[in-house]
């Protein structure tokens, strides 16, 4: 046996033990709770607005490290290696700028990924082939097919994986969905997902708009990678690649893994997806404009039991968040707060908001009388991925989930980009009848890449 990974290595210890005549349960005294045997190494792929974060919840953990980071941009790099060794006090956490050579090492126990949508494919793929277990963000991926693609290989390695759809390891969302899942509200009949509108300037970065050379620091070649190759156009580089369909999907998918994703958990439908996507209406910028993802859009689907489904940006008549409706009643979540059609399902709390404190509701925690069917429920996101690696058992947001969550988001976008209703087969994942709107379930990879 090669003991690579943590389960792997705490198995071959137990070989070795019995092997020369000890007891196979090695006790902690000898090893220590925290000691390396016991201990998973992580790898950081992607040091931008979202992995630094990943990353510190995970060395809060005494029982994972952090022993190495990749990113193509060699400033963010440093800036990683330097918070990740200042956190352990040594200098054990290496630089790596391709991502293969970082998944070949064999001391690597998992990977957390943070890596713009037009790379997680096959990121992710490469991670999987070489064993580890992979922490990955939303939405799954750039295109139905890239997640189709992530999901075998998750099932063919027999990996742990875990999305950053880290809303469902928080209480307020949990409890909306099992008052909706316990059938509180009736028979579900319409659900909102409500995500933002326009483009947000998360680099501060709209006035660099024009084409320059890409600057030193960063691979620029690499960093487009399986996209179509444009001019390097600092505005849409970090954090605003998400408003260029070249490289993201806009507000749509870069939110569709958190509400639709909570949505399904109250629907039960971590499992299937619509069988009609319908567009209503969409304001896209022209396809030349240096942000060209749709500001404003609204589809509607339908569930084969009935469910109609609005997934719109909040200028488009929808409020932000998740909302259930059902023949008894309503519950709305969202980052902001909860409120439902019950008084007994609420209470009045007061919030900041900006300057101010205001009131409003938070969700109660109901009794197991009235909560028959408890949800999966974590001791945080990072850690409840940690447990699973241990475990080996599935966490909150695995593979099948996240690429369901994202599912009806896709559909969204194709419908709306086709402007015409189209119909999916949420078991064989096809799109029936419509050869044209089917070819958007991919993106033409740029050579050499390709999707395993
Ligand atoms: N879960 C959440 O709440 C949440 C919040 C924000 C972003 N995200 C997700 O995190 C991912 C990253 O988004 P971001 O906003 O941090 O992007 P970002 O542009 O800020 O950072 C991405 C980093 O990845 C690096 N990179 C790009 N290609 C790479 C490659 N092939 N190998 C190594 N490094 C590479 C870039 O140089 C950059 O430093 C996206 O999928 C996004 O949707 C999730």
């Amino acid at each position: 046996m090669n003991p690579t990974t943590a389960s792997s290595r705490r198995q071959f210890l137990k070989g070795t033990a019995a092997a020369i005549g000890f007891p196979t349960i090695v006790p902690s005294t000898v090893f220590g709770q925290n000691a390396p045997s016991n201990r998973i190494t992580m790898a950081a792929v992607g040091w931008g607005m979202q992995g630094p974060g990943n990353t510190a919840a995970f060395m809060n953990e005494a029982d994972c490290q952090m022993v190495a980071v990749c990113d193509l941009d060699k400033k963010h790099l440093e800036s990683a290696v330097n918070t990740i060794n200042k956190k352990y006090g040594n200098t054990d956490c290496k630089p790596c700028h391709d991502y293969r050579e970082l998944m070949a090492r064999k001391d690597i126990d998992a990977v957390m990924l943070a890596v713009p949508d037009n790379w997680h494919a096959l990121v992710a793929i490469e991670a999987l082939k070489n064993g580890k277990d992979v922490y990955g963000e939303k939405p799954l991926a750039r295109t139905i097919a890239e997640q189709q693609a992530i999901v075998k290989a998750v099932q063919q390695y027999k990996r742990i994986w875990q999305t950053g759809s880290w809303q469902r390891s928080q209480d307020r969302f949990r409890i909306a969905a099992e008052i909706v899942r316990n059938g509180l509200i009736g028979k579900i009949t319409n659900v909102e997902v409500g995500l933002p509108s326009g483009h947000h300037d998360f680099a501060g970065t709209a006035d660099k708009n024009q084409v320059t050379p890409p600057p030193a620091e960063l691979d620029y070649e690499m960093w487009i990678g399986p996209a179509q190759m444009e001019p390097y156009i600092e505005a849409r580089i970090h954090k605003n690649w998400r408003w260029n369909y070249n490289i993201g999907g806009g507000q749509l998918l870069d939110w569709i893994g958190h509400h639709c994703d909570i949505a399904h958990w109250g629907m039960d439908a971590d499992g299937t997806g619509p069988v009609e996507m319908k567009p209503i209406q969409a304001d896209f910028p022209p396809r030349t404009d240096m942000w060209n993802t749709a500001t404003k859009y609204r589809a509607e689907a339908k569930y084969a039991n009935g469910i109609n489904m609005i997934i719109a940006d909040q200028g488009s008549g929808v409020k932000m968040g998740t909302k259930w409706t059902g023949t008894d009643g309503w519950v709305w979540v969202d980052r902001g707060g909860f409120d439902c059609s019950n008084p007994a399902w609420k209470k009045t709390v007061k919030r900041r908001d900006g300057d101010k404190i205001v009131e409003g509701f938070e969700a109660m925690k109901l009794g197991d009388d009235v909560i028959k069917a408890r949800l999966y429920e974590t001791r945080g996101h990072q850690r409840n991925f940690l447990d699973c690696v241990k475990s080996r058992q599935p966490t909150i947001t695995p593979v099948e989930t996240a690429h369901h969550s994202a599912i009806p988001g896709h559909l969204a976008l194709i419908s709306l980009m086709v402007n015409r209703t189209i119909k999916w087969d949420p078991a064989k994942e096809e799109i029936l009848g419509d050869a044209d709107a089917g070819k958007l379930l991919h993106r033409e990879y740029r050579g050499p890449w390709k999707l395993a």
